[in-house]
């Protein structure tokens, strides 16, 4: 299977990473086509809202969106890991996210989904916060729920760990690792 990974944490080593390496690991060690976009490290804009997508479904800006669009086309399980910055998504995913907005004209006003492949299309969001506050993970997931579905990636599966600040505090954590390792393992499912 394709599988895309997106990590929207500037922090390198940071609980996201730790959290999503560990869910990549059984679908690495089942063979699995694996592509890890760190979008920190990414050169791609924001969303201009420039309209140049409404009537083809196709974003006319020419930068590293051009890469991510084509791989969730091909992707048959994508997986989104972000922090929580001011109970959202990241800037880094948010940006992502957003010049998702093709793929919404494409759906939504062409009519047309991202067929699945025979694996069909399932999703996993990885979200790390600070606070253990449920609003936190709300406020993401519905942000998330849309990139999913207007990737035309039906259902979703979401992992939410509060109370992990520090770097690396997620290792302390009791039970993060394993969950994240048993979702990714369902991910290849
Ligand atoms: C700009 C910024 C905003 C943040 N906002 C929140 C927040 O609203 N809620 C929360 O629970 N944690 C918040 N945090 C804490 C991070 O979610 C937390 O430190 C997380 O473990 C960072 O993950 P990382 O190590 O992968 O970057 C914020 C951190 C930063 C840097």
């Amino acid at each position: 299977m394709k599988i895309i990974a997106f990590n929207g944490s500037p922090r390198s080593g940071g609980n996201t990473e730790l959290l999503l390496n560990e869910a990549l690991k059984p679908l690495q060690e089942a063979g699995h086509d694996i592509v890890l976009f760190t979008l920190n490290t990414m050169d791609f804009k924001p969303c201009q809202d420039c309209g140049g997508c409404t009537e083809t479904g196709i974003c006319i800006l020419e930068d590293a969106m051009t890469g991510i669009y084509s791989a969730i086309r091909e992707a048959d399980r994508i997986i989104l890991a972000s922090p929580i910055f001011f109970y959202s998504l990241s800037a880094q995913a948010k940006a992502m996210v957003d010049r998702c907005q093709a793929f919404w004209c494409e759906k939504y006003l062409l009519k047309k989904i991202i067929p699945a492949g025979t694996h069909g299309r399932k999703g996993l969001l990885l979200l790390v916060g600070g606070m253990k506050k449920e609003e936190c993970r709300t406020t993401a997931e519905t942000t998330a729920k849309g990139f999913f579905r207007t990737c035309s990636v039906p259902e979703h599966e979401t992992l939410f760990f509060g109370g992990v600040d520090a770097k690396g505090d997620i290792q302390k954590h009791p039970t993060a690792l394993k969950e994240a390792y048993e979702a990714g393992k369902r991910m290849g499912e």
